[in-house]
C-alpha cells in the first residue's frame, strides 16, 4: 500500500486527478471505477478543469460506479446516477453509453449484479478504481459484517451509514435503507485502487486501517491490504492518527 499525505483537500484532490489524467493519457480507453459521496467531488472538479483547460479527453473512457440506492430512479435527484451526471459527466466529453451506474430499479437485483460484474469483465476489467471510505470502514456499501459478499449485490445499510448520509436528505427517514453495491470481489479485481480520505471524521478509521496489522470483515477496507496496487491519498486531518501511530 502506497500512502500519500497531502496538506489539504484541494491538494489531495489534485493528486488523485493527476493520477487519473496520466492513466488516461497512457490508455485513452481507460476503464475507470467511480465513487460518489463528498470525498471525490474535488477530484471530479479538477478532472473537469483538466478537460476544459488542458483538453483531457474522455471520449474513449468507460466508467463503472460502485453503487446506487435501491428504489431510486436515475432521475431522482438523490440518486447516484443524478449525482454523477451533475458532478462530472455533463461537464466532460464522455459518451453517456460508456457510463455505468447500477440500476436502482433493477427487478432482480442479484441477477442484475451478476450482469454488472460480467459487463465489467467483458470490457477488460477496471483499470483504476476510486474509493472513499465510510467512518465505519465500509467501502462502497460493503458494511462491516461477519461475512462480505464478493459480487455486486443488494444490501442493507447500517444505521451509521444512514446517519452519515442523512446530511444529503431533508430528513433521516428519507434516506434509502438499501443499495446495490459492487462486492469486495468486484472491487478487488480492479488493477489499481486509489483510496481517498479527508477530514477529521476519517482520522480514526484511517488510523485503524493503516496500522496494517490485520484484515477483518468488520473493517471492510482492511481487505485492501491484500491488494497488490493500492494508493491511499489523505489530507493532513485524516492522517493525524496514522502519523501518531508511526
Ligand atoms: P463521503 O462518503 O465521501 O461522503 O465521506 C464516503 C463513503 O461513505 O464511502
Amino acid at each position: 500500500m502506497k500512502i500519500i499525505v497531502e496538506k489539504d483537500y484541494e491538494k489531495m484532490s489534485s493528486k488523485a486527478a493527476s493520477l487519473i489524467s496520466e492513466a488516461i493519457q497512457k490508455k485513452p480507453d481507460l476503464i475507470l471505477g467511480l465513487a460518489t459521496g463528498s470525498t471525490p467531488i474535488g477530484t471530479y472538479e479538477e478532472l473537469i478543469r483538466m478537460h476544459k483547460e488542458e483538453g483531457l479527453d474522455f471520449s474513449k473512457v468507460t466508467t463503472f460506479n460502485l453503487d446506487e440506492y435501491y428504489g431510486l430512479s436515475p432521475e431522482d435527484d438523490q440518486s447516484y446516477r443524478y449525482f454523477m451526471e451533475n458532478t462530472l459527466f455533463k461537464h466532460i466529453n464522455i459518451k453517456k453509453e460508456n457510463t455505468y451506474v447500477p440500476d436502482g430499479l433493477a427487478k432482480d437485483p442479484n441477477a442484475y449484479g451478476k450482469e454488472y460484474d460480467e459487463k465489467i469483465q467483458k470490457q477488460g476489467g477496471i483499470d483504476i478504481q476510486i474509493l472513499g471510505i465510510g467512518r465505519n470502514g465500509h467501502i462502497a456499501f460493503n458494511e462491516p459484517d461477519d461475512e462480505l459478499i464478493l459480487s455486486t449485490h443488494l444490501t442493507g445499510l447500517t444505521k451509521d451509514t444512514i446517519d452519515a448520509n442523512s446530511r444529503f436528505f431533508d430528513s433521516i427517514d428519507k434516506v434509502p435503507t438499501k443499495a446495490i453495491t459492487m462486492g469486495l470481489g468486484t472491487i478487488m479485481k480492479a488493477k489499481k485502487i486509489i483510496l481517498l480520505a479527508n477530514g477529521k471524521n476519517k482520522t480514526e478509521i484511517m488510523g485503524e486501517l493503516l496500522k496494517q496489522d490485520k484484515v477483518t470483515t468488520n473493517l471492510p477496507a482492511s481487505l485492501l491490504l491484500l491488494h497488490p496496487d493500492v494508493t491511499v491519498i489523505m489530507d493532513e486531518e485524516a492522517a493525524e492518527l496514522y502519523k501518531k501511530n508511526l
